[in-house]
């Protein structure tokens, strides 16, 4: 009985699109809704980020409730009774959306995030026709002095999404909104350039920007949203383990990303993992082994070769100077088998305890 009591205590009733349905309480009705299969729109919600309410896409009928609210916002209550599709609550997300194009660039062709865009996609489903008050696309100068972040001021649906990632979930700060009503934008204090405010690359804005305002500078043009192949794997450079999605075209690395609400990153990535990936196109690449010839120039050759050398030289070795003439040093970059190999190697085939890892220093 007291089981039973604590379990109701722990859920409640609501009707939602003329369903019942169970919620904890504290959750909100965007979060309900998205847990039982009904999609509402959002733009200013990140699952990373505290409810904002800033775009008003998300807007829903509660009976009762004065006018229409934000699902991202609002809490369940029992008994609610929800609507997030009605006519009405429709024709509102259209109105935004009409709003929001009524000053938005329509340079899709050229934008990189075109197939990657929530205000393209919610305007194709809300069949917005173009803003019935016109078209007066906005025209800020763009700032090109980060190695990694594009930005494009035009494209800003003023949503606030990264400054609140900067700030609440990178603890930084380096953007704000600045200036007033038509003139707003995001930009950095004082309108420095993005890295002497503390940018760390972290590329956490690019992540949530829900439209083409930041994204990724080094892959511009590489290769559109859809044609890329993606790959859920593994960050390789340390133990943390982050997940990573990377993104592939033409046989040729084109981005990384990670996806909200997998992995131990739960979207987030440092620069290493979402910038640091460059190397795997490099030319400079080794793609065979390397020997070095009587002059001591290193010369191509192929992996028996290569590891008949190393295996002479090591007998050679321990057979002049003994184990104590090797040391190995591992790396983080090895997966914790490949490392636990290593040791092995070196105190049972070596026999040298000289064995360190670049983690350690
Ligand atoms: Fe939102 Fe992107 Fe504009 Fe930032 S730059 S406010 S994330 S649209
Ligand atoms: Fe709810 Fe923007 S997603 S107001």
């Amino acid at each position: 009985m007291a089981i039973a009591r604590e379990a109701d205590e722990k859920t409640l009733s609501l009707t939602l699109n003329g369903h019942e349905v169970q919620a904890a309480p504290g959750e909100t009705v965007l979060q309900v809704a998205r847990r039982n299969g009904v999609e509402i729109p959002t733009l200013c919600h990140d699952d990373r980020l505290e409810p904002y309410g800033a775009c008003r896409l998300c807007l829903v009928e509660i009976e009762g409730a004065r006018g229409a609210v934000p699902a991202c916002a609002t809490k369940v209550g029992a008994g609610m009774v929800v609507q997030t599709h009605s006519d009405k609550i429709r024709k509102l997300r259209k109105f935004v959306l009409e709003l929001l194009l009524s000053n938005h660039p329509l340079d899709c062709p050229v934008c990189e995030a075109a197939g990657d865009c929530r205000l393209q996609d919610y305007a194709y489903e809300y069949e917005v026709n173009m803003s019935p008050w016109g078209w007066k696309p906005l025209d800020f100068p763009t700032r090109d002095d980060h190695p990694n972040v594009a930005r494009n001021p035009n494209r800003c649906i003023l949503c606030g999404r990264c400054v609140r990632i900067c700030r609440d979930v990178m603890g930084i700060g380096c953007w704000g909104f600045t200036d007033r009503g038509y003139d707003t934008i995001i930009d950095t204090p004082y309108n420095l350039p993005l890295q002497d405010v503390g940018c760390v690359s972290c590329g956490q804005c690019i992540s949530t920007c829900p439209v083409g305002a930041l994204n990724h500078k080094r892959s511009r043009y590489a290769a559109r949203h859809w044609q890329t192949e993606k790959t859920k794997t593994i960050c390789p450079y340390c133990g943390v383990g982050c997940e990573l999605t990377v993104h592939t075209a033409r046989e040729k690395l084109v981005r990384v990303t990670a996806q909200v609400g997998s992995g131990v990153n739960n979207g987030n990535l440092c620069v290493k993992g979402r910038f640091g990936m460059d190397f795997v196109n490099s030319e400079e690449r080794l793609r065979t082994p390397l020997v070095r010839d009587e002059e001591g120039n290193l010369v191509p050759t192929t992996w028996e070769v290569a590891l008949d050398r190393i295996e002479q030289n090591f007998k050679r070795i321990k057979a002049e100077s003994g184990g104590k003439a090797f040391a190995t040093l591992a790396s983080a970059k090895c997966t914790n088998e490949e490392n636990y190999l290593l040791q092995k190697f070196t105190r049972a085939v070596l026999g040298t305890n000289n064995i360190d890892h670049c983690a350690r220093l």
